[in-house]
């Protein structure tokens, strides 16, 4: 006889399943359905067990059959099919993450407001785990209120929406709407998974990050600029938004791709870096300043070329001061509670002088490393110590800037201003 075993939760989808994160990829109808192949490719190749769960227009782009050789997992769309299981509940039951890549307006509206007429749309209901939305669409869609609205509910419910990228849309026409790389909605969804949190704790926030070292022009050919690679900023950029926060990254000469879901200003020098930074901040509940800002730049640029004279001598370079950016966002906070964090680099007597760097820029935070010409610039490691305004010490052991970047959105969360109600 039978015995049977009465099971909470769903049954593991796959034969490996019982060690392997599962996770649910919903594809709704977009011509970026072609792009969540690579997803999939991503998500099994790192040994995560993928369902993949395509709505029926989903089907004209990409065909059920390409998405189980994929995945090795069975694929519908309706819940019709295999009805004994109960799929339109023990798929989303059984997820510990669920992915909608791309996700139409249409989806976003159906999820926004809990319709659920297909298996994908049942299953986000059902589903009690981090979901995440990979928006892509033209740009009148996507910034039509109707969007924005269902997107801001979503939000408010814990989603992480990815912003969507600029560029070229389906036919000729550019714009904000572009799903973004493959690669980087991989990273949002394994950052996530690795948190493990269904509620992401920085949603409803806007944080303004700077990353990058700034180039103050001599001439058209010349710039003073610094070793910085810009990467500790991007992993605080893909933190905050895996972590729900839509986020401003104004970057500086870092030659990065731009990471998912954020909003990239591109500058070049210490001016136009602090413009970029205020106005972002105008509205911004964290300013977190990882740039190497050029504390000078050349007093006079020259239109032409300096050349060398006939004399053998050399030119001198008048310098003048740049504007400090972190003193002023710390004086001057645009918004009552603003958090402000800023990093500091130092050669010598590290958290002594970091100590006193701290109290002269009046942030909250300062991030102290040690840097040198082999170290911490350019590298994927960093180790530091975060000071706080309230004496507060974090050592952060050598690790991935990743790592670092975790611990500065840790410290950060709990001395921002309360969310409005
Ligand atoms: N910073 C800034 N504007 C500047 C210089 C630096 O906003 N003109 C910010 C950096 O983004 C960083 C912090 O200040 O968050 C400290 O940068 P650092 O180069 O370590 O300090 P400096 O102010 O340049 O001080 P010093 O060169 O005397 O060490």
């Amino acid at each position: 006889m039978e015995s049977y075993v009465i099971r909470e939760r769903a049954p593991a989808w796959g034969e490996a399943a019982v060690t392997k994160p599962k996770v649910v990829l919903g594809v709704s109808g977009g011509i970026a359905a072609y792009k969540a192949c690579e997803l999939l490719r991503r998500l099994t190749e790192s040994g995560h067990d993928v369902r993949v769960v395509p709505t029926d227009s989903a089907l004209h782009f990409v065909g059920a059959a390409t998405w189980s050789a994929l995945s090795g997992n069975p694929v519908s769309t309706e819940v019709w099919d295999s009805v004994h299981e109960v799929p339109h509940v023990r798929i989303g039951q059984g997820a510990d993450l669920v992915v909608v890549a791309p996700a139409t307006a249409d989806m976003l509206a159906k999820a926004a407001h809990g319709l659920a007429d297909d298996l994908l749309t049942n299953t986000l209901l059902t589903a009690r785990c981090p979901v995440v939305f990979a928006p892509a669409m033209h740009t009148e869609m996507w910034e039509h209120p109707a969007t924005q609205e269902n997107v801001a509910t979503l939000r408010r419910r814990g989603a992480v929406v990815v912003e969507p990228a600029v560029g070229r849309l389906t036919g000729v026409d550019t714009g904000k709407g572009r799903l973004p790389d493959p690669g980087e909605i991989f990273e949002v969804c394994r950052r996530v998974l690795a948190r493990g949190v269904t509620a992401p704790d920085l949603a409803g926030r806007h944080v303004v990050i700077s990353a990058g070292g700034t180039r103050e022009p001599l001439d058209p050919v010349r710039y003073l600029g610094n070793r910085s690679s810009g990467k500790q900023g991007y992993a605080l950029a893909r933190a905050a938004a895996a972590r729900g926060a839509r986020v401003t990254l104004v970057e500086a000469n870092t030659g990065l791709p731009d990471p998912a879901g954020v909003d990239v200003v591109h500058i070049g020098t210490a001016v136009q870096l602090r413009e970029a930074v205020l106005k972002a901040a105008a509205d911004a509940d964290a300013v977190v300043m990882a740039a190497a800002v050029a504390d000078f730049r050349p007093a006079v640029y020259a239109t032409g070329k300096i050349k060398k004279t006939d004399d053998g001598g050399s030119p001198t370079i008048e310098l003048v001061r740049n504007p400090d950016v972190l003193a002023e966002l710390s004086a001057d906070r645009a918004l009552p509670g603003q958090v402000v964090v800023g990093f500091a680099a130092e050669t010598d007597d590290v958290l002594p002088n970091g100590r006193a760097k701290l109290a002269r820029k009046g942030c909250d935070l300062l991030v102290v490393n040690e840097v040198g010409e082999h170290r911490t610039f350019g590298s994927e490691e960093n180790e530091a110590v975060v000071l706080a305004a309230d004496g507060a010490e974090t050592p952060v052991p050598y690790g991935p800037k990743e790592a670092l970047a975790e611990t500065v959105w840790d410290l950060v969360l709990p001395r921002l201003r309360p969310l409005p109600a």
